[in-house]
């Protein structure tokens, strides 16, 4: 290049500043000229590549395909980069090889075709895309191996690519789904927010667009199931796409149903105890009332006139309210869900005890009352106050239900039932009940006495059933009813007396 002409003399010099390597070879693949940069890169003196084979900077692997390459170029020579998308090499006069981009221009000079190759060490961006090639098969990898589904979509909505868990959640083999409208995956009403989802990215950088948004997913087979998704955009060159990451949320929402149902079960009990501790609290506190009462008249006696003395009458009310006190503490150590006070005791006794407290109402009613305690083994583990409360109000009803007239008459009899286990009814004469009210009776406040509050059933079935026992009512076929409750035996029948 000595001879060159000033205007020459100027590209020259850009081409010697050049940070590119710059190689001119001719038709027959002889370096004709080359800039300084390439003899640095490629670890030659000045001067020593000129007339030698372009080959010496080519791998010996790859030198078979370049000299194809460099035919087809010359059979239609245009400006274009050297095996686009190939891995290119180039080969230093060590022996060591390093990744170069080519780009070639054909030059048509007089002497014939020549080529200008364009050389860039690419080393050091190949060591970055190699790291970036690495972290997205790390992150793939994760993503793959997710329980959460992810699904990428593009801007209209049609998935591009989704993880083995989509398919998983969704019942669907991953191909059925390439391709398809996302949609078919997020049914109504969800849909359309879903639409609206996807102009939240206007500024076209990641952000999280709908994190904790509960929406339903549809499962191939029609069924829905509840899900949380977070959608983010994912900045991608000329597309904007965005990733759905999908949690499964049945598993969550089962335990929640269970933990409301558990909830709306003691809110049940502790309605029922409300009403449990008027209807207890009702007779202590009337009786209290009435003794006050008494004690006014007396004392507007004189001393001396009095048929009962002040003072005894006071006790009265104040042991009334006293034991309106113990049912507030009963109940209320009934609703803290402390385990009742469980003792072993001999049913048919609790019975006769009952029968001896309620002996008076019976007589004021006119009525008979009959044991047939007939069960062998009675022995069961009971609070005895609450099964005692039991057998009141159930007693209690056979006597309002046979006051109404004719024969009035009140079994209570003992059997041994099912496995191990004791049975005991309250057999009335009074006018039956109907089939159709059997079951709705235990429930609180349904009852059809003008003075009763319609807990009296409900109690007994709460204290029943936490006895492991169980409670029913039935018309007898001779007319009235038959109130009736089981309770497991405290051991098995043969063992011990
Ligand atoms: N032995 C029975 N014969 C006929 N009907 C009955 C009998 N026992 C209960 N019932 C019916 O069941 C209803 C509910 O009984 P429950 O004991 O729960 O409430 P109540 O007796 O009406 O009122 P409370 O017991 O609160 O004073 C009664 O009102 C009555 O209609
Ligand atoms: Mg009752």
């Amino acid at each position: 290049m000595a001879h060159a002409r000033p205007a020459s003399l100027r590209y020259f010099t850009i081409v010697e500043s050049s940070p590119v390597a710059m190689v001119m070879v001719g038709g027959d693949g002889v370096i004709q000229f080359n800039n300084t940069e390439t003899e640095r890169m490629f670890g030659y003196r000045h001067g020593e590549l000129l007339g030698q084979s372009i080959d010496v900077l080519v791998p010996a692997h790859l030198r078979k395909r370049h000299a194809d390459f460099r035919k087809g170029f010359l059979r239609s020579p245009s400006k274009r980069p050297m095996g686009a998308g190939r891995d290119l090499m180039g080969l230093r006069r060590d022996g060591s090889e390093f990744p170069v981009e080519v780009g070639l221009t054909p030059i048509q000079a007089r002497a014939g075709l020549l080529v200008l190759a364009t050389i860039i060490d690419i080393t050091d961006r190949k060591k970055t895309e190699d790291e970036t090639q690495r972290h997205i098969a790390e992150l793939e990898a994760a993503v793959m191996g997710a329980v959460d589904g992810v699904v990428v979509i593009d801007e209209s909505g049609i998935i591009e690519w989704l993880n083995p868990a989509v398919g998983r959640l969704f019942g669907y083999e991953r191909d059925e789904l390439i391709g398809q409208d996302v949609r078919l995956l997020i049914p109504e009403p969800y849909q359309s927010e879903h639409d609206s989802l996807r102009d939240y990215d206007s500024a076209g950088e990641a952000k999280i667009v709908g994190i904790g948004r509960a929406v339903e997913g549809r499962r191939k087979d029609g069924s829905v199931f509840p899900i949380d998704m977070a959608v983010g955009a994912v900045p991608m060159a000329g597309k904007r796409l965005l990733a759905g990451f999908i949690h499964d949320l049945s598993e969550r929402r089962k335990l929640e149903t269970r933990l409301d149902q558990l909830r709306e079960d003691r809110l049940k009990v502790m309605g029922e105890m409300a009403a449990a501790l008027a209807h207890e609290i009702n007779q202590p506190l009337a009786a209290t009332g009435a003794y006050i009462g008494t004690a006014e008249r007396l004392l507007k006696m004189a001393p001396a006139q009095r048929p009962t003395k002040v003072e005894e009458v006071l006790d009265f009310a104040r042991q009334q309210v006293m034991q309106a006190g113990r049912i507030i503490q009963n109940v209320r150590e009934f609703a803290d869900r402390a385990e009742p006070n469980k003792t072993h005791e001999h049913l048919h006794e609790l019975i006769h005890e009952v029968a001896e407290f309620i002996l008076g109402k019976v007589k004021q009613a006119g009525a008979a009352l009959l044991l047939d305690l007939d069960a062998p083994e009675d022995r069961v583990i009971v609070d005895k106050i609450q099964i005692k409360q039991a057998l009141v109000n159930l007693v209690q009803n056979a006597i309002e239900a046979v006051s109404g007239g004719g024969v009035r008459e009140i079994r209570i009899s003992t059997r041994l039932a099912g496995s191990n286990e004791i049975t005991v009814d309250i057999e009335d004469t009074g006018p039956g009940i109907l089939e159709d009210m059997k079951a709705k009776l235990f429930e609180p406040f349904v009852g059809t006495k003008i003075k009763g509050m319609g807990v009296g059933l409900s109690i007994a079935r709460s204290i029943i059933e936490s006895h492991y026992g169980k409670i029913s009512i039935d018309a007898n076929p001779a007319g009235g009813a038959t109130a009736a409750f089981t309770l497991p035996l405290a051991e098995s029948w043969g063992q011990g007396s």
